[in-house]
C-alpha cells in the first residue's frame, strides 16, 4: 500500500509521507520554461503529454510520496461552457454564466472537452516514477466554484455585494456543479487516481450560519460519493474557524488544515488523519527556521496519523533548494 494510503486507511503514525500542494508549478525552472513557451494555461492543461510531465516534474527532483494531477479546479466551469482564462499577473477571469446553456449540456460533450485531463492521470500513473506512490486527483468543492462562477475573477478578501441575490442562480448552480464533480471524479478515478482532494479554497467567506447550506451539504455529498467509489477523500476547507464541526459533518477520510488553524487545538479535537499546516512563507526564511517549524508539525503529530503538506500552496518565490531541505527534514525525522 503506498504511503499516503497506509495514514488514511491504516491510520499509521509511524510514516510522514509528504507531497505539496501546487509541487508542480510557478517556483520550478523546468516548468517556468514549459509555461513561458505555452502561454494559455488552459490550453497545457488539455495537452496530456505535457500536463503528464509537468506533473512528474517534482517527483523527479525531490522525494515526494504523492504526484497530484497538473490540472485546475477551474477546468470544470471550462468544461461546462463558461469561458476561462488566466491572465499574467492577476489570475483566472471567467466568463458571463449562461444558465440556460449549462443547465442544456449532456454528460458526454462535458468529458469529451476536458478529456486530455484524464489521459494525463493515466499517464501519470502508469508512469514507472509513481509506483508505490499515490496519483491525487482533486476537484475544487461546489462552493469555491460557484465563488469562481459567479464573481468571475478571485473574490480576494470578500464577495461581490450582491452575490446571494439570486437565490434561484446560486440553487441551481449547485445541483448543475454536484452532477458534473461526480463525473469528473469518477473518472479520474477510473483512469488511476488512487486519492481525491476537494479543495475549498473561499470556504472562510461565509458566516458559520451559511456553512450548511454551501458547504457542509454539499460537499458532504461529494465525499460519499467519492467513498461509494472506495477511493479516500481528503478535504482542504481553508479558512473555516471550526474543523471539528466541519470533520463530524461532512467525515472526510483525512482532513488539510491551512497555516492559520492551531495544530495544536487540531490535535485534540480531531480523530482522523490530518495533512498540512505549515505556512508555505516558511520556506522564504532560512534552513534553521525551516527546521524549527517544520519539526513543530512533525512533534505535534508524532502519534497521530499525519500527512505533511503545507497550510496553502506553495509560493511561486520559492528556493527550490529549500523545498529539498523540507523533504529532507521530513524524511530524516
Ligand atoms: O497542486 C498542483 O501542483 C496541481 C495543480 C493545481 C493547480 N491549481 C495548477 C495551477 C491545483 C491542485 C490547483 C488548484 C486550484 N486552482 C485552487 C485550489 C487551491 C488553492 O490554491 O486555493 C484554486 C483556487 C485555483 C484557481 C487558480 N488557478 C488561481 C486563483 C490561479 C492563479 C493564481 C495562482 O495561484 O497561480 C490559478 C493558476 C494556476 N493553477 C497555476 C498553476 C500552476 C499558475 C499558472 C501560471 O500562471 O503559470
Amino acid at each position: 500500500m503506498s504511503p499516503l494510503k497506509e495514514v488514511i486507511i491504516n491510520k499509521q503514525t509511524s510514516i510522514n509521507p509528504i507531497w505539496i500542494m501546487r509541487q508542480a508549478g510557478r517556483y520550478l525552472p523546468e516548468f517556468r520554461e514549459i509555461r513561458r513557451q505555452n502561454p494559455d494555461f488552459i490550453k497545457l492543461c488539455l495537452n496530456e503529454n505535457l500536463s503528464s510531465e509537468i506533473t512528474l516534474q517534482p517527483l523527479k527532483r525531490f522525494e515526494f510520496d504523492a504526484a497530484i494531477i497538473f490540472s485546475d479546479i477551474l477546468m470544470v466551469p471550462y468544461g461546462l461552457n463558461q469561458n476561462v482564462e488566466f491572465k499574467k499577473n492577476f489570475g483566472p477571469v471567467l466568463g458571463d454564466l449562461n444558465l440556460e446553456s449549462i443547465s442544456k449540456l449532456d454528460e458526454i460533450d462535458f468529458v469529451k472537452k476536458i478529456y486530455p485531463i484524464y489521459k494525463a492521470i493515466k499517464l501519470v500513473s502508469n508512469n514507472q516514477i509513481t509506483q508505490n506512490k499515490s496519483t491525487i486527483g482533486f476537484v475544487g468543492a461546489p462552493w469555491t466554484l460557484m465563488v469562481y462562477m459567479i464573481n468571475q475573477q478571485s473574490p480576494k478578501l470578500k464577495l461581490k455585494e450582491n452575490f446571494f441575490k439570486d437565490n434561484f442562480l446560486i440553487n441551481r448552480i449547485l445541483i448543475i456543479l454536484e452532477k458534473f464533480l461526480k463525473v469528473h471524479i469518477k473518472n479520474q478515478i477510473e483512469n488511476g487516481a488512487e486519492i481525491i482532494q476537494i479543495f475549498d479554497s473561499w470556504a472562510g467567506l461565509l458566516e458559520e450560519k451559511d456553512l450548511p447550506n454551501y458547504v457542509y451539504i454539499p460537499t458532504l455529498n461529494l465525499v460519499e460519493y467519492v467513498k461509494s467509489l472506495n477511493t479516500p477523500v481528503i478535504c482542504f476547507p481553508k479558512g473555516i474557524k471550526n474543523y471539528k464541526n466541519y470533520c463530524e459533518i461532512v467525515k472526510p477520510d483525512a482532513i488539510c488544515i491551512d497555516y492559520e488553524t492551531d495544530p495544536l487545538r487540531i490535535l485534540k479535537e480531531i480523530k482522523i488523519p490530518v495533512q498540512g499546516g505549515l505556512d508555505p512563507k516558511v520556506l522564504l526564511t532560512d534552513k534553521d527556521n525551516l527546521k524549527k517549524e517544520t519539526k513543530k508539525y512533525l512533534d505535534i503529530f508524532k502519534d497521530h496519523p499525519y500527512i505533511f503538506n503545507l497550510g496553502h500552496g506553495v509560493l511561486p518565490e520559492t528556493d527550490p533548494s529549500m523545498m529539498d531541505c523540507l523533504v529532507k527534514i521530513v524524511k530524516d525525522y
